[in-house]
C-alpha cells in the first residue's frame, strides 16, 4: 500500500487484547503446539506423503537453486485424481463436495464427489474431443457457478495448465493474459448472474478475441439462457460438446511433480500483470496441508465456506484445490451478499450448518456497516473457526467478526499470504496460538519468516521494516511466466539471498507478526491489487488526458481507495462529465475494480526538478494531510493549488 513503512510502523499502537484458544477446541484440534518442533524437511516429507495419493513416489523432497526451488522431485500424480477420483475410490463418493448456491432465490444444486468426477470427465472428453491435451494453455473466465472448478479440474485432468481470469476484468485485460500464456482455448460461459442483474461474459470474450490470434475455440457454459452471439466454428455451446461421464473413458494424466498447474496473474509495480506460476505437486501439498490444519478440517463433519471468488489465489488454493484435495464438504456462493437482502450470507450459513467461514477484512467491515442484525436474523451456532484474509485486519472489524458472527467462542485465524506463496504463510493455529487481533501471529511450521531493516539487516522483536521469506516452501512461485528477469527483480534483488514479499511488517515482543500492508506502488483495494502504474497507463490512453498518477488513500470500507491526479490535454477542465468518462474509461480497459474513487483535476503534477512525479505529496493531498517535505519541489506553486483542488475533489463512489 503505498506507505513509508517506517512512518506507518513507528505510530501504530499495538493492540492489547488477547485470546487464548478455547480448552474444547484445543483439545480436537489437528495442530497441536509440537507441530513448531517438527524439522522443517520432516514435516514437508510427512506431509507430501500423507496429503496426497502418488502415481509414482517421489526421489527427492526438494531442490534449492536460488532463486528458483523444486519439490518432489521425481514424483508423479495428477490433480483432479487426487482430488476427485481417489475419494470416491476411497468410498466417499456420496459425500458432498460443493453446496452450490445461485444468486436467484431458490437456484441450489449439491454435488457430491461421484457427481464431480462424472462432471469432470464429461468436461475433460470435451475439451480433449475439441484438441485439448497435455500442455494446451487454457483460459477460463468464469463466474461462480460449479462448472467453473469442473473446468479447472477437467484441465488438470488432461494436464492442461490453466489461467483463471477474474469475471470483472476487461476484454483488454482478458487478451492481455489470454496471449502472454498462448492460451489456444477459452472457456466461459453465456452471462453471469451479479446482483440480480446480468454481466455479459461471453460478449467480453468476443471483444478479448478480435486480439488473440492464438485462441482457436471457446466452450461456453449456459447459465442465464439468454441469447449470446455465437462464432461458427469457433464457439461450442457445452450442452454440444459435452463427452462420456464415465471417469474410466479420460483416465487422468500422470504428471511430473514440477509441470506446471497454473497461472495466476498479478499486479506489481509496472502497467504489465505478472504470471505466477505454480507447478502441480509442491502447490498441491501446500493447499492441503495448511488447509488442513490452519482450518482445522474435519472433512467427515465440517461444512466449510471460504466466500472469495475462485477467481483470485484465495479461490484456487481455498475454494478448489486445497478442500477438495482433503475431501472437504465446501459451500459455494454465486452472488453477492446483499442480494436479495444483507442478510444472505448468514442465511446460507443457517441453511447448510457452515462450521468454518473464510473471508476478507473489507466484506466483514460491510457487514459491520449494515450492522449486526442481519447475523442475528439466523441461527449460528453451527460455526466453530473464522478466518481472514487479504489485507490487515483492523481490531475493531476483527473483535466485530469475533462477536457477532462467531458469537466469541470461534478462534479467528488471519491469514497472511500472497498470490505468490501460493499458500498461507503467516497465521494463527487455531488449537494451539493466543490470537492479537490485527496480528497474523507466527509463520506456518517450516515457514522461515523474518522482518529485515533497509540495510538487511534482521530487525528484532518491537522493530518495524520489510517482511521477508528465508527457506523455500512447497508452494512457492516457480517464477513469472516467460520472465526470468522480472522475477528476480521483484523479489530477489533487494536483499539478495531472501525473498522481498514487498509488504511492512512489524514484530512484536512474542514473536507476533503484524502486517502493516505493501511498500511499493501496489494498492490493495478491497482485497484486490491493484498496481499505481497500471491505473495511470489506463488512464492515459484516453485521448484528453496528458499526465496522470495515482495514490491509494484509506478507505473505511475497502482498505485503500484510488485517487488519480490528471491533468487534461490542452489545460482543459475537469467536470463530473469527464470523471465519470475517465473512471469508465479505466473499468473497460481493467475492469470495474479498478476505477478510481476520486479524481483530481490538475493543470500540473507535483515534480522534482528532474521531472520524477512526487507521489508521496500526492498521498499527502489523497488523505489531506499536511505535507512532506517539498523542498526538492521544481514548482512548490503546484501543491498548494492541488490541495485546494484535493479539498473540492471530484469524487463518486461505486
Ligand atoms: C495483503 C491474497 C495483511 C498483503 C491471498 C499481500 C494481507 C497481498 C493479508 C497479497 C493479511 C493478504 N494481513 N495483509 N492477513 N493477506 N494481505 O496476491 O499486502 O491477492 O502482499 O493474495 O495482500 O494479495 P494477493
Amino acid at each position: 500500500m503505498a506507505v513509508e513503512p517506517t512512518q506507518n510502523i513507528d505510530t501504530l499502537l499495538l493492540e492489547e487484547r488477547t485470546y487464548p484458544p478455547p480448552p474444547e477446541f484445543a483439545a480436537q484440534a489437528n495442530a497441536q503446539a509440537s507441530i513448531y518442533d517438527e524439522d522443517f524437511e520432516a514435516f514437508w516429507d510427512r506431509e507430501g506423503k500423507e496429503r496426497v495419493t502418488w502415481f509414482e513416489p517421489y526421489t527427492e523432497l526438494y531442490q534449492w537453486d536460488r532463486p528458483y526451488a523444486k519439490w518432489y522431485l521425481g514424483g508423479t500424480l495428477n490433480v483432479s485424481y487426487n482430488c476427485v477420483d481417489r475419494h470416491v475410490e476411497a468410498g466417499l463418493g456420496g459425500r458432498v463436495a460443493y453446496h452450490w448456491e445461485g444468486e436467484p432465490d431458490g437456484d441450489r444444486r449439491d454435488l457430491t464427489y461421484g457427481d464431480l468426477q462424472k462432471e469432470v470427465a464429461a468436461f475433460a472428453n470435451a475439451l480433449k474431443e475439441l484438441g485439448v491435451k497435455k500442455g494446451t494453455a487454457v483460459a477460463i473466465y468464469m463466474g461462480m457457478i460449479p462448472e467453473l472448478p469442473i473446468a479447472m479440474l477437467a484441465c488438470t485432468r488432461l494436464g492442461a495448465p490453466h489461467t483463471v481470469v477474474f469475471g470483472g476484468f476487461s476484454a483488454d485485460s482478458l487478451s492481455a493474459r489470454i496471449n502472454d500464456m498462448g492460451c489456444e482455448f477459452v472457456i466461459t460461459q453465456d452471462e453471469a448472474w451479479r446482483r440480480g442483474t446480468t454481466v455479459a461474459l461471453k460478449k467480453i470474450i468476443d471483444e478479448a478475441l478480435q486480439e488473440t490470434p492464438g485462441v482457436k475455440g471457446t466452450v461456453v457454459v449456459r447459465r442465464t439462457g439468454n441469447d449470446v452471439p455465437m462464432t461458427e466454428g469457433r464457439d461450442h455451446w457445452y450442452d454440444d460438446v459435452r463427452g462420456s461421464d464415465d471417469p474410466a473413458s479420460c483416465p487422468p494424466e500422470p504428471m511430473d511433480a514440477e509441470e506446471l498447474l497454473f497461472l495466476m496473474y498479478t499486479s506489481g509495480t509496472t502497467a504489465k500483470p505478472k504470471g505466477i506460476a505454480h507447478t502441480t505437486a509442491g502447490y498441491l501439498v501446500g493447499v492441503a496441508t495448511t488447509h488442513r490444519y490452519i482450518f482445522d478440517l474435519k472433512p467427515e463433519t465440517d461444512v466449510y465456506w471460504c466466500a472469495a471468488d475462485v477467481g483470485w489465489i484465495t479461490g484456487h488454493s481455498y475454494i478448489v484445490y486445497g478442500p477438495l484435495c482433503n475431501g472437504a464438504t465446501s459451500v459455494m456462493y454465486e452472488g453477492t451478499p446483499d442480494y436479495p437482502d444483507k442478510d444472505r450470507w448468514w442465511s446460507i450459513v443457517e441453511r447448510y450448518g457452515v462450521t468454518i467461514l473464510y473471508t476478507a477484512p473489507t466484506a466483514i467491515r460491510t457487514h459491520m456497516k449494515w450492522g449486526p442484525e442481519y447475523a442475528q436474523k439466523h441461527d449460528l451456532s453451527s460455526l466453530r473457526l473464522l478466518g481472514s484474509v487479504g489485507e490487515p485486519i483492523n481490531p475493531e472489524a476483527w473483535i466485530w467478526y469475533h462477536e457477532h458472527i462467531g458469537g466469541e467462542r470461534c478462534p479467528v485465524v488471519d491469514t497472511w499470504w500472497q498470490t505468490e506463496t501460493g499458500m498461507i504463510m503467516i497465521t494463527p493455529l487455531p488449537g494451539v496460538t493466543t490470537t492479537k487481533p490485527g496480528s497474523a501471529t507466527k509463520p506456518f511450521p517450516g515457514v522461515d519468516a523474518a522482518i529485515y531493516s533497509e540495510q538487511g539487516e534482521e530487525v528484532g522483536p518491537g522493530g518495524g521494516g520489510y517482511l521477508v521469506l528465508r527457506r523455500p516452501w512447497p508452494a512457492m512461485l516457480r517464477g513469472i511466466y516467460g520472465d526470468d528477469a522480472r522475477y528476480r527483480e521483484t523479489y530477489w534483488a533487494k536483499y539478495g539471498d531472501v525473498y522481498f514479499a514487498g509488504d511492512g511488517a512489524r514484530v512484536d515482543q512474542d514473536g507476533d507478526f503484524w502486517l502493516m500492508g505493501r511498500v511499493d506502488d501496489v494498492m490493495n483495494v478491497s482485497g484486490h491489487r491493484i498496481s499505481t502504474t497500471e491505473v495511470e497507463s489506463a488512464l492515459v490512453d484516453h485521448k484528453e488526458v496528458a499526465e496522470a498518477a495515482v495514490a491509494a488513500r484509506n478507505d473505511a470500507m475497502t482498505g485503500q481507495a484510488i485517487v488519480a491526479f490528471v491533468t487534461l490535454k490542452g489545460g482543459g477542465e475537469g467536470s463530473v462529465e469527464k470523471l465519470e468518462e475517465l473512471r469508465n474509461h479505466v473499468a473497460t480497459k481493467i475492469g470495474p475494480i479498478a476505477k478510481p474513487a476520486n479524481i483530481v483535476f490538475t493543470p500540473e503534477l507535483p515534480k522534482t526538478r528532474s521531472g520524477k512525479i512526487m507521489r508521496r505529496l500526492l498521498r499527502d493531498v489523497a488523505e489531506h494531510r499536511p505535507l512532506g517535505d517539498t523542498t526538492t519541489l521544481a514548482d512548490p506553486t503546484v501543491v498548494a493549488e492541488l490541495q485546494t483542488r484535493g479539498a473540492e475533489e471530484q469524487s463518486r463512489e461505486d
